[in-house]
């Protein structure tokens, strides 16, 4: 069991707990964590604001032989997450620039955790996941931010939700979902036509909505 009471402060409790604890049981040694959008400070509203993700990937990474990228388009945004993670930072590649760039061009190895978290945008995230696709397999543990297919949340983003289409017909499935982020892992199951449908007008919904509230 993985043990949290020396870990730093983070927010989206709930989420990173599961996502670690799933990647833990899987390889508890020498994982490889990317993360797109990076932990701020005063930028990001702190903790509650934007969960502080990377400090917490840092310290595992630290305790497990593991190493994180974080990427983000802001370089005050890197140069705040400097600043936080600082006890980490032997084991965090902190790059600046568009993520789909980077992943696609930069990252050669195959990802064990992919957790997307950067622009409030659809689009973007199921770019990033496309641009990552020829790194992640079976394994991989893929982890979405502001994303919820289960429970209505008024407020919501959604932005992991064409993503979430795209793994789903390949043969993801959700096995987390607390309403605001979801974890997919690879089930190796054909929908069928009905489930196909149910999902299919789901997205096609929940996307109109982010458009509808001018979210992007
Ligand atoms: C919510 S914050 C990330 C929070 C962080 N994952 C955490 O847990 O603390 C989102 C970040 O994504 C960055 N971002 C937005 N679009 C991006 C893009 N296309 N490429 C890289 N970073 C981007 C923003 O600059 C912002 O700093």
């Amino acid at each position: 069991m993985l043990d949290f009471s020396k870990a730093p402060c983070f927010g989206r409790v709930e989420g990173l707990k599961t996502a670690l604890t799933m990647l833990h049981d899987i390889k508890p040694r020498g994982t490889v964590i990317v993360e797109t959008g990076t932990t701020r400070g005063s930028l990001g509203g702190g903790v509650e604001g934007d969960g502080w993700a990377t400090l917490l990937f840092g310290w595992y990474c630290k305790s497990y032989e593991g190493k994180i990228t974080t990427i983000d388009i802001v370089p005050e945004a890197i140069e705040e997450c400097k600043e936080i993670t600082k006890d980490y930072s032997d084991v965090i590649s902190y790059r600046v620039g568009n993520s789909v760039e980077i992943i696609a061009k930069d990252l050669n190895e195959p990802i064990d955790l992919l957790y997307l978290d950067s622009a409030n945008d659809p689009q973007i995230t199921l770019n990033e996941l496309k641009a990552a696709e020829s790194k992640i397999s079976n394994q991989t543990i893929i982890y979405i931010d502001d994303t919820s297919l289960a429970k209505k949340r008024p407020g919501g983003v959604c932005k992991g939700i064409l993503a979430h289409k795209y793994l789903f017909d390949k043969g993801w499935r959700i096995v987390f979902d607390n309403g605001d982020q979801i974890i997919m892992k690879y089930k190796g199951e054909t929908p069928s036509l009905l489930e196909k449908m149910i999902v299919g007008l789901k997205t096609k919904y929940l996307y109109k909505r982010v458009l509808r509230r001018g979210a992007l």
